[in-house]
């Protein structure tokens, strides 16, 4: 099919819910992909955060190969086996007691709201709020576009669930004056990925979590983005020393093939009752076996090359801060923000990128958002990030 074709099929078909960068892409192998026209790209974008062994990993797709000739799909009705392994390897070595699959980041958001209603509805407690951060993204579900800390996404679909407060990000007073008896939970993101890939402070992590334990609040942390190595800890929660009741996964949980969960310990974890929540695809065969093959792999070895590339990633990106467009560099590990002043338009940058064959991502707030495979080469660091350096000398602003 020519990408004309393709290009007019979507405008006529698909509802106008995305602006698409004018690339349709055929295939990849580990951190390239190529187009319909045979041009190649070296993915700094990892399908946002995704694909964290890159394209056609070799054990990956076996292990989807496999297990699509055993067992693709069977009810929840029924106990499969790559979903017996998923969740002990999961839980194994974390704080966390339970897990519940489900398909993706908003799902597992919802799943962890209904969670923190359930647990206090069990214990007869009158705690209606949860209270998030402004700048926020928890998913597009109804609940979790109200959860959301950004008006814009939850503003067309009123009337809204009820019971959530949004407060300043980064800012210890306004949680604590929002704080109180009637207070299901706080739930956080450690790193606000959409809106900028901005990190929390340490201090205001350590405090909203004390401050949780000391009122009877759950602490629940959306590590969506965060999670599953992308910020060279398996969770980022990990870079805080905290112990968060609830956390939720998706994105880089199933390598590409889509998966979430929701984590959680000690009373929090055992609030449902059966059929209280449920899923008919969530934590099937096939997408647990893909997951089996990331935990695996992120047990041995691959957090560690997570990390290292985080820090050689970040160590590169760092030089742009000598051009005056560019506000901030900031992160953790393999996602970083390339922040930069209102002289420049990152859907600018990210286009001419593109053509000069390297995938980058945006964020909110005029960001640049970089969230490559754990398994890209320096080589592949190199060469994009050189040229984001020749374009951005090219830059006159
Ligand atoms: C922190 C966070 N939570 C939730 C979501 C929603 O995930 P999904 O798009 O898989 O529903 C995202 C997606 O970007 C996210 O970054």
């Amino acid at each position: 099919m020519e990408f004309k074709e393709i290009k007019e099929l979507d405008a006529k078909n698909y509802m106008t819910v995305f602006a698409r960068q004018n690339i349709c892409f055929t295939h990849g192998k580990g951190s390239k992909l190529y187009d319909v026209a045979g041009n190649e790209y070296i993915d700094m974008g990892g399908g946002i955060a995704v694909n964290c062994l890159g394209h056609d990993d070799p054990e990956l797709t076996q292990a989807i190969c496999e297990q699509a000739h055993k067992l693709i799909h069977v009810s929840n009705l029924y106990y499969n086996i790559p979903q017996a392994e998923l969740c002990e390897k999961l839980l194994d070595g974390t704080i966390f007691d339970r897990v519940f699959l489900c398909n993706s980041g908003a799902e597992a958001n919802e799943g962890a709201i209904k969670l923190i209603r359930k647990h206090f509805y069990k214990k007869g407690e009158h705690r209606p709020k949860i209270i998030t951060a402004n700048g926020s993204f928890h998913g597009r579900t109804i609940a979790t576009v109200t959860a959301t800390g950004q008006e814009k996404y939850s503003r067309p679909f009123a009337p809204l669930p009820a019971g959530f407060t949004h407060v300043p990000y980064n800012d210890f007073a306004a949680l604590k004056d929002e704080a109180d008896d009637t207070t299901a939970a706080i739930i956080l993101e450690v790193i606000q990925g959409e809106s900028g890939v901005l990190p929390a402070d340490y201090d205001y992590i350590v405090n909203a979590y004390a401050l949780a334990k000391s009122r009877g609040i759950l602490f629940a942390i959306d590590e969506v983005q965060t999670g599953m190595g992308r910020t060279g800890k398996m969770f980022g929660f990990e870079h805080y020393g905290i112990q968060p009741d609830i956390i939720t996964l998706a994105k880089g949980l199933g390598g590409g093939v889509p998966i979430g969960a929701v984590l959680a310990r000690g009373e929090a974890a055992v609030a449902f009752a059966p059929g209280e929540h449920g899923t008919t695809f969530g934590g099937n065969p096939l997408s647990c076996a893909a997951a089996n093959v990331i935990v695996d792999k992120l047990k041995n070895g691959l957090l560690e090359e997570a990390a290292k590339k985080g820090e050689y990633l970040m160590g590169k990106l760092s030089k742009l801060k000598k051009f005056n467009f560019v506000n901030d560099v900031r992160g953790k590990g393999l996602l970083v923000g390339v922040n930069l002043t209102d002289k420049v338009k990152n859907t600018e940058i990210v286009g001419k990128m593109a053509a000069s064959g390297v995938i980058v991502l945006t964020a909110g707030n005029n960001t640049l958002r970089f969230a490559p495979a754990y398994t890209i080469s320096k080589e592949e660091i190199d060469t994009a990030c050189d040229k984001l350096m020749e374009l951005f000398a090219r830059t006159n602003v």
